[in-house]
Formats: structure tokens, C-alpha cells, sequence
């Protein structure tokens, strides 16, 4: 069968500031989701929360991009804006850019992520005798916080040995995109080991960049699959980072989660942070953490997967939860460390973002105000 696994992801909402979202929020999404289930329109699902963003996860037959799935999670969304509303939360509706989107959501404010592929999970299947996958999401930070960590885990052996095995060793490609292209989706095929550090001069720069998929070059088969859009370049106004979802299929032709997760040891820095506009570390944190520490710390969720044969994922109630474990508790304590090395020189220079990525629009127009009052002398 053709398996789509699509991941849907906003903040409408979140209590007591941009936290995390409420349980009755939460609730009636997971209710619309099971509806779906029972009317046959998806094939199984998952909700979960990574600070304030909720990410509905779904795999359906219908393909990527299709309307039903995406009128799904959008009127999912709106009946949580409006309990979230209806409960005074804060920044209701965030995400909802537009009234009522036509069809497809992309664009429309939410952050979408999807990958279809043939599903065959048999023995007899040399390519993928079983699918495992697994889902991040980020918050207070934009796509191209992913740039590093995923870049390594398939392009580099140093995290990724794997990359020395023959199923692997015709390396990668990745869709890299222009995010500051407003007039389409501009993007460029470039493929690890051969195209290296062509991939690295656009990577370096995280908030025009982005991964958007990786492909296994040897098997032509999609692997990751990356929400690279950056809103207020769609909204031209502040509206919240981007706060990144990715699926990205495991093992086998493809690099094995502890491959993927090695590179997230070193909590980068990445643009986020309060007012989305500092320069601060990405810290691993298990699924449903809320964002409650001291500044507004970027954080990042990790969970796997397994899908049976007729592309369920999560019937049996059971997944990983990849950064719950104290292997990761040394990690986040360098990246708090991290943070408030950085945050000791509050507002200067690199601390805060350039004045083009500063989020919030209104730190411009201050500068606006101040310009109109300098003279030459
Ligand atoms: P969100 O994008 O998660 O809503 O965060 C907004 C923000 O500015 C945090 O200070
Ligand atoms: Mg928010
Ligand atoms: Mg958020």
C-alpha cells in the first residue's frame, strides 16, 4: 500500500503565557482524530504537545497535501482556539493565519510535514522489511535549528558510522530551501558526500536555509521530511517562531535513531528563544514538556514509532520517547549552562539575532523611531 504519514502542527493557545497548551485543547482534538479513525478517513493517530505547539500526527492512504487530511487538523485547531479562547488563554488561535484556508494548509500558518511512501513490511522486502520512524518537534525556534543535527546524522560519519555501510554509502541527498522566497517553494538537490560543502555554505545560515527532505540516494527512497517554512515571511508581520516538526524514517537504509539523536548532544546554539529573537541552545526534553525554565529555552522533543502492516502506529498505545532518559540529563544541564553563559551579555551583539531576524517587528520600528532622530554634525 502507499502509507502517508503526515504531521500537522500549531499553537492556538497555551495557559499562563506560551507554555503549553490545555488539557481540554488537547482533548478534543484527540476526539476528532479517533472520529476520523472510526470513519476510515485516517488510518491511526497520535497528539502531543511540545511546549505551547500541539502536533497532530496521522497516517491515512489519501497522499501528501490532501485536502481532507488537512481540513482535518485545521478544524481540529479551531475547536481548540475556541476553547482556548472561551478559557482566556494566551494567544489564542496563533497560528490560524487565515480564516478558512481552501483544500491544503500550507502557508496558512500551521506547519506541515509529511512523507508517503510503499508500505510492505514483509520479510521477503530487502528495502524496508520493517518501518520504524520517528517525530521531532521543536519549540521557540525556527526550521533551521534542524539544519545542523540532520546534516550530520546523514552526511557525516563522525555521528553517523552507518554511513561507511553499503546501504548507505551512496550517501544522501538533501532539498535545501530558500525560506526568504516568497514567490514559491525555491529549493536545490544536493547530495552528501559529493556535494559537502556546497550543502554546508547554505546550512550555515539557519534562518534563510533549511533542510526540507532527505532522500537515500542509493535506494531513491524519501527518508526525512522537514516543516521548513518560516511564517512571518508568509504573515510579513510578527507571529511566533516557526516552531519545527520532521518525521524522519529509521533504520536499516537509513541512519538508526541513536544516529540521529548523537548530534543533539551538543545543544547548538539556534535563533528562538524569548521573543524569538536570540541566539540560544536547543535542549532535548521528553514529549509534553511545557516551557516553564528561566528565559525561554529552546527545546526539542524526540519520539519512534513502529508501523504494522496496515499502517497503524500507535493501536497498541506504545512509543519511545527518545530524550526521556538520563543519558540526556547531562545534555540539558549544558545547555542551561549554555544559555546563561550567553544570556550573561543580555542584549549584545550575537546574543540577541541580527536586526533583520529579530521576530518581533516591533524591535524594528523602535529602531525606525530612533533613526528619525539622528543628524549629521
Ligand atoms: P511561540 O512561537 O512558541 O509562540 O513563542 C513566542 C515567543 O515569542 C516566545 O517568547
Ligand atoms: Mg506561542
Ligand atoms: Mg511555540
Amino acid at each position: 500500500m502507499k502509507l502517508t504519514l503526515s504531521v500537522i502542527k500549531a499553537d492556538v493557545g497555551s495557559i499562563g503565557g506560551h507554555t503549553k497548551p490545555s488539557e481540554a485543547m488537547l482533548a478534543v482534538i484527540k476526539s476528532r482524530m479517533k472520529e476520523a479513525e472510526a470513519r476510515g478517513d485516517i488510518i491511526d493517530s497520535f497528539v502531543s504537545y511540545t511546549g505551547d505547539d500541539i502536533a497532530i500526527l496521522m497516517s491515512h492512504a489519501k497522499g501528501a497535501g490532501h485536502e481532507l487530511i488537512h481540513q482535518l487538523a485545521w478544524n481540529s485547531f479551531v475547536e481548540a482556539t475556541h476553547i482556548a479562547q472561551n478559557r482566556g488563554l494566551y494567544a489564542a488561535g496563533q497560528d490560524l493565519l487565515k480564516d478558512a484556508p481552501a483544500g491544503n494548509v500550507r502557508g496558512a500558518g500551521p506547519a506541515v510535514a509529511e512523507i508517503e511512501f510503499e508500505h510492505n513490511p514483509v520479510k521477503e522486502n530487502k528495502i524496508r522489511p520493517a518501518e520504524s520512524f520517528m517525530l521531532f518537534a521543536a519549540d521557540k525556534c525556527g526550521p533551521g535549528a534542524y539544519n545542523l543535527p540532520f546534516f550530520l546524522s546523514f552526511a557525516d560519519p563522525m555521528y553517523c558510522s552507518g554511513l561507511m555501510l553499503p546501504k548507505m554509502i551512496g550517501g544522501f541527498t538533501f532539498r535545501i530551501i530558500d525560506m526568504d522566497c516568497v514567490d514559491g517553494d525555491r529549493v536545490i538537490d544536493l547530495t552528501a558526500p559529493q556535494d559537502y560543502y556546497r550543502i554546508v555554505s547554505l546550512l550555515r545560515d539557519n534562518e534563510r536555509f533549511a533542510i526540507e527532505s532527505i532522500y537515500s540516494k542509493t535506494h531513491q527512497e524519501i527518508c526525512a521530511s522537514i516543516s521548513a517554512q518560516r511564517l512571518h515571511n508568509i504573515a510579513g508581520t510578527y507571529t511566533g517562531k516557526d516552531d519545527p516538526v520532521a518525521i524522519i524514517r529509521t533504520q536499516g537504509i537509513f541512519s538508526a535513531p541513536e544516529e540521529i539523536l548523537s548530534p543533539f548532544t551538543m545543544a547548538h546554539y539556534v535563533g528562538g528563544d524569548a521573543r524569538g529573537s536570540h541566539n540560544m541552545p536547543l535542549m532535548p526534553v521528553p514529549l509534553n514538556t511545557q516551557v516553564s525554565g528561566a528565559y525561554c529555552l529552546p527545546i526539542v522533543s524526540s519520539i519512534g514509532f513502529s508501523v504494522d502492516k496496515e499502517g497503524s502506529f500507535f493501536r497498541n498505545g506504545e512509543y519511545i520517547d527518545f530524550f526521556d532518559n538520563v543519558a540526556w540529563d547531562q545534555v540539558r544541564v549544558k545547555a542551561q549552562e549554555k544559555a546563561m553563559a550567553i544570556r550573561a551579555q543580555g542584549w549584545s551583539g550575537i546574543a540577541m539575532l541580527p536586526t533583520k531576524e529579530l521576530e518581533y517587528g516591533g524591535f524594528r520600528e523602535t529602531l525606525a523611531d530612533i533613526d528619525k532622530l539622528f543628524y549629521i554634525k
